[in-house]
């Protein structure tokens, strides 16, 4: 099977290191790829928001699957046109995709469903925006507010705030640029993300996992697309996480074909453990990534297999995933002033080490590997429990150079002190 991945984040890396283990799996093709994704699979460049490109790139290397990575090809129909041209693609359509792409569209799934989530309420006129304000946040007895964007950005267009300034400034910002704002109630608890495997109304779960968004130690500071991960959750209890299954992506999933946008990708539920049960805080269409770049570092079963199933609407012929024992840690390394616009052109020393994944980085014309982006690499360790795999991913570190990074110390930290409970 050959098997054509768009994009080029260490979640992308982390998928074609996965898929190269499957005996079934021939040929691998990226686009467009990083630096060391560059040593997996044949790399060539196409706009991957162009889906007549993708599907001409797709014909041309023979490609037996196109797997779709990030959300915005996926938001756009990339995956419609793929299965257009008679092609096996991993990757919801522009409809089932707006599951993401439209908060409207997933509160409505979510309502229709019954399931839990926050209450929200979507401003688009700033003459608006003082009066939803007093309905959130501590005037309507939440810690905090929620503000989001109600357009994709990248994991950084949510603000969670006690200090009502700071969210009025973020939200009124937004309607400055034309985007509607999304205010929610806060919902309190532990979050996880539940990655599944979906083909119309059979779920297939991955191991949960728990990213670390805000950019500084302790989750400080503004959000991120995303610091770090872990998995599998080890405070998670197991019938909460079939409760999540069975009461929350099922029912969508169903609601979904309900609603002619049948869901056949990988549906990405995160939520918060609250003292109520878990609630869903978003749904997005896509492996999430960091997390992607630990769950998969624990899999067994054959990846390239498992999405072909997927894809080709033969999933519920799959069978159960087989799973590592143990535990995996990322460690996402950003360029200098990440989340803001990040230092680019610095050389990256030690970025061929097991466990290193690339996401922003680029050859230089001379051999060097050079940073080109915010999050530069994404380190994976793993262990027979957490405090192994933080141990390895926090060893390879040291032997990472790149001038003006940062990184977190704490990632899965207080989970591998056993400092999390539900
Ligand atoms: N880990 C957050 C995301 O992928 O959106």
């Amino acid at each position: 099977m050959r098997v054509l991945v768009i994009g080029s984040g260490a979640r992308e890396h982390a998928l074609l290191l996965a898929l190269s283990k499957d005996p079934q799996v021939t040929g691998l093709v990226i686009a467009p790829g990083n630096a060391g994704t560059a040593r997996l699979a044949e790399q060539r460049n196409v706009d991957i928001t162009n889906a007549d490109e993708v599907v001409a790139l797709a014909r041309d290397v023979s490609a037996d699957l196109v797997v779709i990575g990030p959300e915005v090809p996926l938001v756009l129909g990339v995956a419609d046109a793929v299965r257009a041209a008679g092609l096996v693609c991993f990757g919801p359509s522009k409809a089932a995709a707006r599951i993401e792409g439209s908060k409207a569209f997933a509160k409505e799934i979510m309502a229709a469903a019954g399931v839990r989530t926050a209450r929200s309420e979507i401003v688009d006129n700033p003459a608006r925006l003082d009066e939803a304000l007093d309905r959130f946040g501590p005037p309507a007895g939440d810690p905090a507010w929620v503000v989001k964007d109600d357009h994709l950005a990248a994991g950084k267009g949510v603000v969670v705030t006690p200090d009502r300034e700071a969210a009025r400034s973020h939200a009124a910002g937004l309607l400055d640029t034309g985007h509607p704002v999304l205010l929610e109630s806060f919902l309190d608890g532990p979050e996880v993300s539940l990655f599944c495997v979906v083909d119309g109304e059979t779920v297939v779960p991955l191991l949960p996992a728990q990213d670390f968004k805000r950019v500084g130690e302790g989750d400080t500071g503004p959000n991120t697309g995303g610091m770090g991960a872990y998995a599998p959750l080890p405070w998670l209890p197991d019938d909460v996480y079939r409760e999540v299954v069975s009461q929350i992506v099922e029912p969508v999933a169903a609601e979904m074909v309900r609603q002619s946008s049948p869901f056949s990708g990988l549906l990405y539920v995160g939520l918060a453990i609250t003292a109520k049960g878990p609630a869903v805080v978003e749904f997005n269409c896509r492996f999430g990534d960091p997390e992607t770049q630990a769950v998969l570092a624990l899999l067994e079963s054959p990846l390239g297999q498992l999405l072909y199933a997927a894809g080709a609407g033969k999933l519920a012929e799959f069978g159960e995933l087989r799973w590592r024992d143990g535990a995996a840690v990322t460690v996402v390394v950003a360029a200098e002033n990440y989340p803001g616009r990040p230092r680019v052109g610095d050389t990256v020393i030690g970025s061929e080490a097991s466990g290193v994944l690339h996401a922003g980085t680029a050859r230089r014309d001379d051999g060097a590997i050079v940073s080109s982006g915010g999050r530069v690499l994404s380190v994976v360790g793993t262990g027979a429990d957490l405090v192994e795999a933080r141990a390895q991913a926090y060893d390879i570190l040291r032997s990472i150079k790149l001038a003006g990074s940062h990184f977190r110390t704490d990632i899965a930290q207080r989970a591998a002190e056993g400092k999390i409970s539900v």
